[in-house]
C-alpha cells in the first residue's frame, strides 16, 4: 500500500546541504534546584532516525518540551532548518515543520478515533473559534493516515476502545496531519505489546524512508539499536555521546550512566 508520508516532503524547504536539520546549542533548564537540562548540545541529520536514550529522569521529555515550545527554556537556542525556532510557541513550531507525540498518550476516549486524528490538524483551532466542522479534506487525510497505521475499521468507534498501543498509533497518525518534516516521539514504544511495537517500528522506518526525519525518545533497546542512525545518551541532564548505536553500545561512561554509576 502506498505510504501516507507526506507528499509536501520533497518540495519543503529542508535544511542546506550538510546542515543539521535540528540543531539544539547548550540548551538548559531548572526546576528549583534541578537542573533537568544543563548545557544540552547536539545536532540531529536530515533524513536520520536519531534517537535520545538515558536512565530515567535524564531530561529526554524536558529536553522535547523545551525543543517543542511547551517550556521557555533558561539557557540555551534550537534552530531548525537552520532557523531559530527558540521557545517559540508549540503551534508555531508545529507550523514550521516538527511534530511530537507525548510519553502519556493524550487520545481523547469520548471523540471517535478519526476525530482524535483530525483534532491534531494544525488548523483545528481557528475553525473551533469560527463554529466549523471538520473538513472534507481532513477527514480523508485522516483516515488515509489511519489506513496505513491499520486502523481504518476502527476509525468510527470511540477511542475510548481502542488499546493502549492503538493510542499510541492514533498519535502518531494525528502528529502526520500537519505533514511535519521532523518527527519527536516521546517513548513511542513505551507499555506496548511486542507485537505491536514491530508494527510501530516498521511504521517509522517506511515514514523515515518517505523523508521524515526522526528524533525518538525510547527505553526499549531493541527498538533503538534496530532502528536508528545515531544515538545521543543524556545523563543527569548532559548530553554524555552521540554516535552510532555499535559506539554508544560499548561506551563505558553509556553503561555507567545505566547502572547509576555515572
Ligand atoms: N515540571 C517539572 N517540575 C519539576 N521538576 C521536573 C519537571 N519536569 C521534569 N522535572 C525533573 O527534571 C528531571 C528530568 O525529567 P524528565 O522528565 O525530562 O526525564 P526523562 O529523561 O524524560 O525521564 P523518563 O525516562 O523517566 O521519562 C527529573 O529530575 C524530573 O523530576
Ligand atoms: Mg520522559
Amino acid at each position: 500500500m502506498a505510504g501516507p508520508a507526506p507528499s509536501s516532503t520533497a518540495a519543503a524547504p529542508g535544511p542546506a546541504e550538510g546542515e543539521p536539520v535540528l540543531a539544539v546549542h547548550d540548551l538548559g533548564r531548572n526546576f528549583g534546584g534541578v537542573h533537568a537540562v544543563r548545557d544540552c548540545s547536539f545536532a540531529v541529520a536530515p533524513g536520520s532516525i536519531t534517537s535520545l536514550i538515558g536512565p530515567n529522569g535524564a531530561g529526554k521529555t524536558t529536553a522535547f518540551n523545551l525543543i517543542g515550545g511547551l517550556l521557555r527554556p533558561s539557557a540555551g537556542r534550537v534552530t531548525f532548518e537552520g532557523r531559530e525556532i527558540t521557545a517559540q510557541r508549540p503551534h508555531r513550531i508545529t507550523r514550521a515543520g516538527i511534530a511530537r507525540t507525548f510519553q502519556i498518550t493524550r487520545v481523547l476516549g469520548d471523540l471517535t478515533v478519526l476525530e482524535n486524528v483530525v483534532l491534531c490538524s494544525p488548523a483545528r483551532g481557528l475553525r473551533r473559534l469560527l463554529g466549523g466542522s471538520m473538513l472534507e479534506r481532513e477527514r480523508a487525510r485522516g483516515f488515509e493516515l489511519l489506513e496505513f497505521f491499520g486502523l481504518a475499521k476502527l476509525a468510527e468507534n470511540p477511542a475510548s476502545e481502542l488499546s493502549y498501543g492503538q493510542r499510541k498509533l492514533v498519535e502518531l497518525a494525528g502528529a502526520l496531519m500537519s505533514e511535519p518534516r521532523l518527527m519527536m516521539l516521546d517513548e513511542p514504544a513505551g507499555g506496548v505489546n511486542p507485537r505491536l511495537i514491530d508494527d510501530i517500528a516498521e511504521r517509522i522506518r517506511e515514514l523515515n524512508r518517505g523523508g521524515i526525519t526522526f528524533l525518538i525518545v525510547e527505553h526499549n533497546m531493541d527498538v533503538v539499536m534496530g532502528l536508528s542512525d545515531s544515538v545521543i545518551v543524556m545523563a543527569h541532564g548532559e548530553v554524555l555521546r552521540q554516535g552510532s548505536p555499535e559506539d554508544v553500545q560499548s561506551d563505558a561512561a553509556v553503561l555507567d550512566a545505566y547502572l547509576g554509576r555515572a
